[in-house]
């Protein structure tokens, strides 16, 4: 089986002013220092993404956005493009995130052309898919996380997604402290390795990270992670306090 190095990473959605953001970063570089033996990310909310860069300097936590827009420049009010992401030390984006497809409407179409133009300008797609509640009742899960990962991959150079992550989230998990069973979660990343495979070929599949996302804290996060496809993990609300996270973080003991 491939080695996938684990990948922890926190979304903090539309929390935290600037000098807050900064604060949270602070005490996380203080607990992540020495935690090589995983990859770590923390996206903050755009406003703060530069000054949390120049927190993060010298530690081995990486900068993602939760957002990106498709093309590079011109003339598209309010949006930030993947050339500025880099710009202010992004190495990740989060795409598809399901926060944006219901309040937003990114469809899988607006969603691969995100993921398309993340890849190009060398920023890591952190690629969001799940099932809704009803979809899952409905016996849909596979069906739709299979027509997520075929859209919105669609035609994007193999080269390009060398570096993908996938987060499987379920959104029916979200928020709502009521996270997928191991089983659960195991059945839908092992699906979507599968898929990963028919659509990248086995190599690709192998050594792409599938993260799980949905209500991860720290007492669940030591089963997921025993899972053989579940390589990390997506937190929302428990990345928002850094001595929670960080117990995320060392779910090893
Ligand atoms: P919660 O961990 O708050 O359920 O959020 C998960 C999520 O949406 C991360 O992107």
């Amino acid at each position: 089986m491939a080695n996938r190095k684990p990948f922890i990473a926190g979304n903090w959605k539309m929390h935290k002013t600037c000098t807050e953001s900064v604060e949270t970063a602070k005490r996380l570089k203080e607990i992540g220092a020495g935690l090589t033996d995983i990859d770590i990310m923390i996206a903050p909310a755009f406003t703060s993404l530069y000054a949390v860069f120049d927190v993060l300097k010298g530690s081995n936590i990486l900068l993602g956005a939760q957002n990106v827009f498709w093309k590079n420049e011109g003339a598209y009010t309010g949006e930030v493009s993947p050339v500025m992401l880099t710009s202010v030390g992004c190495i990740y984006a989060i795409i598809g995130h399901s926060e944006r497809r219901s309040y937003f409407q990114e469809s899988d179409e607006l969603i691969n052309q995100k993921i398309a133009a993340a890849a190009r300008n060398g920023l890591i797609p952190v690629f969001c898919i799940g099932e809704t509640e009803q979809e899952r009742d409905a016996d849909k899960t596979k069906n739709v996380l299979d027509k997520q990962l075929t859209k919105g991959l669609q035609d994007i150079a193999l080269d390009d997604l060398k570096t993908l992550v996938v987060a499987y989230e379920p959104v029916w998990a979200i928020g709502t402290g009521k996270s997928a069973t191991t089983e659960q979660a195991q059945d839908a990343h092992a699906f979507i390795r599968g898929k990963l495979n028919s659509i990248l070929g086995s190599s690709m599949a192998e050594q792409i990270r599938i993260l799980y996302g949905g209500s991860v804290k720290p007492g669940n996060i030591g089963e997921l992670m025993k899972t053989p496809d579940i390589d990390g993990a997506l937190v929302g609300g428990a990345s928002l306090e850094a001595d929670t996270f960080g117990e995320i973080l060392k779910y090893r003991g």
